[in-house]
């Protein structure tokens, strides 16, 4: 389709594009809006009024996906309505959901208008146009495309044009080919693709100049990150790990912070173990799920890594930066699960002592090894549940506690509940209340801590002249 064809059906038009999931997903969404700005189509906070809805959909877990549909049922009397009122709503479906359930939306949703994946969404433009030259009441068969094409999508996307503030997101690197046994990531995104180096690196300085101060990497296994080197660096032909993209992103001007998620434990090496110990930006904090603290339960899981191999590079990392704070995922009533395993969990829960952690009963996804084994009974998985979540937010509030008296770098970036009051961030990614001016918008600021809680802390600016140059 030509850009005049475009023109000719892209008046100004309002999109609201609804996220479930991950990060990866919330990159995806800012991606689709910038590929539909051209279209004429501006994003607004609500459905209610909008031209177009998509739905960045879900699919990890059983009620992530069935929001779904409830969400699709709503959406149905509202295009209804529309189009009694002369005018015309496009539904699409993108997302994990779209891309394992693909054509079964369109039958049990017919009023969806366009389903497409996670690897098609640069596509969405054409599709777009694609339905709006049909008339609305010639009851067209909704678009399907969710294949994984052999083109990188990366290369279709136009530069990140709307800002994203001062703490922004950057994927790397996505799809999965570790497969365990639980999970539809590796079904959902398809095959592991990294970025190269030099890609990543543009849009991180775009993203600066756009006034980014922090940048989270973000990947579904981003530590297994291996994009082309650079031309004209010591390794051009080769290929960069995610150590040596940090070392590069930490000499990016006025970048304070980085971040990256989410990490597998079998693809840690040294060069980022390293990157903790010598990039000052890199922040001393990192989610690295384990998942069970049980041997025989992280086999069956397919994880491929030992209980005792995580302590010792949780290890690795407290020793390279001795303030390191850590995060995690447990599941808790994989197949097989016994309480003897469950015990082992609460022990390596108990050894390490986590900052903070996500915890979540197994849900059977279809289409992946363990739901076809003999699962765990409810009542068991909710008890184990309710056990764990117990001991993480203790160790939480605990953590939180600890940071009181420490005088932390937070980067602010939103206003406060009320005037006079801002919320940042601390390196560990706690929720910092300060009483601040507006000026101190956007920046990083040495903040002692006061107070603590279970989900956020508080603290006032610390003024001293040398308190600037504090780390972590
Ligand atoms: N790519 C990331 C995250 C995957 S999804 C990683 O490898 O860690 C985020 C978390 O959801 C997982 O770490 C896991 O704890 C949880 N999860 C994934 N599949 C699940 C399932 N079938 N049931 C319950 N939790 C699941
Ligand atoms: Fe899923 Fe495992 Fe891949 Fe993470 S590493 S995305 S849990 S298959
Ligand atoms: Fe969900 Fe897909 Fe992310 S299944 S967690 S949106 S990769």
């Amino acid at each position: 389709m030509s850009s005049g064809d475009r023109e000719a059906i892209g008046l100004s038009k309002r999109l609201y594009i609804k996220t479930y999931g991950c990060q990866m997903n919330v990159y995806d969404s800012t991606r689709m809006a910038d590929l539909l700005a051209p279209l004429g189509y501006r994003l607004v906070a609500a459905s209610d009024e909008a031209d177009m809805v998509i739905l960045n959909t879900c699919h990890i877990r059983e009620k992530a996906a069935e929001k779904v549909y409830s969400e699709l049922g709503r959406l149905r009397a509202l295009k209804a309505a529309r189009a009694e009122a002369g005018g015309r709503m496009v539904l699409a479906v993108g997302g994990c959901v779209a891309q394992a359930e693909g054509a079964e939306i369109l039958r049990r949703a017919p009023h969806v208008d366009i389903v497409f994946g996670p690897q098609t969404y640069h596509r969405l433009p054409d599709m777009v146009a694609r339905t709006l030259l049909v008339p609305a009441d010639a009851a067209a068969r909704g678009l399907l495309d969710t294949e994984f094409p052999a083109e990188a999508k990366f290369d279709f996307l136009p530069e990140m044009a709307a800002p994203q503030g001062v703490a922004a997101i950057l994927s790397v690197q996505e799809g999965c080919d570790k497969f365990c046994s639980f999970c539809v990531v590796p079904y959902t995104r398809g095959a592991e693709y990294s970025r190269p180096a030099d890609d990543v690196l543009q849009e991180a300085r775009r993203l600066v100049g756009a006034g980014a101060r922090e940048i989270t990497l973000l990947g579904q296994n981003v530590n297994a990150y291996h994009g082309a080197a650079p031309a004209g660096t010591k390794s051009a032909g080769g290929e960069w790990g995610l150590g040596r993209l940090i070392r590069a992103l930490g000499e990016i001007p006025g970048l304070d912070r980085l971040r990256y998620t989410t990490s597998h434990p079998g693809d840690v090496d040294d060069a980022l173990v390293t990157a903790h110990r010598d990039v000052p930006q890199l922040m001393p904090f990192l989610h690295l799920p384990v998942q069970s603290g049980s041997d025989r339960v992280l086999a069956a899981m397919n994880r491929k890594h030992t209980a005792d191999a995580y302590r010792r590079l949780i290890e690795r990392f407290r020793t390279a930066r001795p303030d390191m704070a850590f995060s995690s995922d447990f599941i808790v009533g994989h197949p097989g699960e016994s309480e003897v395993d469950f015990a082992a969990t609460l022990r390596l829960v108990g050894d390490i002592g986590f900052a903070q952690a996500f915890s979540f009963k197994y849900s059977p996804r279809p289409g992946t090894p363990a739901a076809q084994e003999t699962q765990v009974a409810e009542e068991a998985k909710a008890a184990r549940l309710a056990a764990l979540q117990e001991v993480l937010a203790t160790q939480q509030r605990r953590f939180n506690e600890s940071c009181r008296g420490r005088i932390l770098p937070v980067l602010f970036d939103r206003p406060g509940r009320h005037r006079g009051q801002l919320i940042g961030r601390s390196p560990y990614l706690q929720s910092v209340h300060v009483e601040a001016p507006d000026e101190q918008l956007g920046a990083v600021v040495p903040v002692r801590i006061l107070g603590a809680g279970q989900n956020s802390v508080a603290g006032t600016l610390d003024m001293r002249p040398d308190a600037a140059g504090v780390s972590a």
